[in-house]
């Protein structure tokens, strides 16, 4: 298994484009299932959940043709209508061809997810929706069994907000007959963009980017062409790693107005930042301050952006109170930030920081994506060597990440087995 070495202390100088993002992009591949015709994405990341999601599409029958940054998907004849053990477990976001699927074909079977380690991560309400739409849906040997003649519009109002159970009955309704409306819908900047390709692909939708989105259904969807927004949490990432290591970071190809409560924060931390349409450059000098938050919904602070705020707050100067919302089980990295000398103790769901003024490298275990990123930040401030283990995780949703790091003076490197 590759680990990362990181020799920490190096200020970071440079550019760094930021890659589409992960969690538009995999609502929009399942989307492609909606129709028989040709969509061709552009600024599709190379990511280990995108080659899960390809291979799951393939499997489904679908022809998929990938060109670095951009990928043409036809879904014109499936051969199955099933979404295998194997890629649900190593992926959760499969669910998402559950809406679509069973949209088009009146049929579906995936497998359920099991739990995972930020939380348990229940589909009940993915479920609920397509219900409320007229599925017939079981849980049969560990599968979602769905079958609908047409689903019907209904209006559909989650438990909570869920950003894949918007995406699914989202993409469910474009197909139904007659008016969907979800409430209560998540208004992630991902959500929208999903919308715009549907709306290219000739749903009639309006609301998205509300807690209120309409969908009126069509008898069918045609080809399109969409550009994947940029990630708004990789910009992120990038911009905590600058501040806590100091320097001056141009991200290209970024969306500020996408990472609102994400630079309030960093901005309270002492980034000093400018934005432009497509770029935004983040220049620290000197300690960060102590940056309390807690994560909630969109355009709230990101749940998937706590940890790298958390790395963050371990070397700023005072201390800083982390609540986490989202998922019950999302302070995984606090174990292994401590193990590099940071001063944290969680109470429940918050965690209260103490920032030190020196963390020192150590060896760390990765064990979620966003738990991975923040051990790089924290490595990258550290003095001395911090190996990272298990990093097949960062892999799933940071492209290239540590050449990225390296092209603007980071001292990172991947190790495969035999090195060391
Ligand atoms: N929930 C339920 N029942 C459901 C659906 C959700 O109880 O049917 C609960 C979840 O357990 C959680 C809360 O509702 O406590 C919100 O979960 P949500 O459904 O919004 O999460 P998700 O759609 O599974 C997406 C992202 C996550 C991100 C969350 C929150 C994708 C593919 N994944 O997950 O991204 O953390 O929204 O913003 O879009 C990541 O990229 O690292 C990542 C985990």
């Amino acid at each position: 298994m590759d680990k990362l070495r990181i020799t920490g202390g190096q200020r970071l100088h440079g550019e760094i484009t930021v890659s589409g993002a992960k969690n538009a992009a995999l609502p929009i591949l399942c989307a492609t299932l909606l129709t028989a015709d040709t969509v061709t994405l552009h600024n599709a990341p190379e990511l280990r959940d995108i080659d899960t999601t390809l291979k799951l599409l393939s499997q489904l029958g679908v022809h998929v043709e990938r060109n670095a940054e951009s990928v043409t998907i036809r879904a014109n004849e499936l051969n199955s209508l099933e979404a295998p053990y194997e890629l649900v477990k190593t992926m959760r976001a499969s669910i998402l061809v559950l809406g679509p699927l069973l949209a088009r074909f009146g049929e579906a079977r995936v497998s359920l997810p099991g739990g995972c380690a930020i939380g348990q991560r229940p589909v009940d309400q993915h479920i609920k929706g397509l219900e409320a739409m007229g599925a017939d849906i079981h849980i049969e040997h560990g599968f979602v069994v769905a079958k609908a003649k047409r689903l019907k519009g209904a209006v559909i109002r989650t438990d909570m907000v869920t950003v894949t159970g918007t995406e699914n009955l989202l993409m469910a309704a474009t197909l139904a007959e007659g008016e969907t409306i979800l409430e209560n819908a998540a208004r992630e900047p991902e959500i929208v963009d999903l919308a715009e390709l549907l709306i290219a692909m000739g749903a009639k939708i309006s609301g998205h980017g509300t807690d209120r989105i309409t969908i009126q259904g069509v008898e069918r969807l045609h080809g399109a062409e969409h550009t994947i927004m940029p990630d708004r949490i990789e910009a992120g990432t990038f911009l905590c790693a600058v501040a806590a290591t100091g320097g001056d970071l141009m991200l290209r190809r970024a969306c500020p107005d996408t990472l609102g409560a994400t630079l309030d924060k960093l901005r309270e931390a002492g980034l000093h930042i400018e934005t432009g349409p497509d770029w935004v450059r983040g220049t620290m000098y000197g300690r960060p301050k102590a940056t309390g938050f807690r994560t909630s919904e969109y355009p709230s602070f990101p749940t998937d952006m706590q940890a790298q705020l958390m790395a963050l707050n371990t070397i700023a100067d005072g201390t800083a109170m982390v609540v986490e919302t989202i998922f019950e089980n999302r302070f995984m990295h606090v174990q292994e930030l401590i193990r590099l000398g940071a001063q944290i103790e969680i109470d429940g769901n918050a965690a209260v920081v103490t920032g030190v003024s020196q963390l020192l490298g150590a060896r760390v275990m990765a064990t979620d994506l966003r738990a991975s990123a923040s051990l790089v930040i924290a490595g990258l401030a550290a003095k001395g060597d911090t190996i990272i283990e298990r990093i097949y995780h960062l892999d799933r949703g940071y492209d290239r990440m540590e050449s990225k790091l390296q092209a603007v003076g980071a001292q990172i490197e991947r190790l495969t087995k035999e090195e060391e």
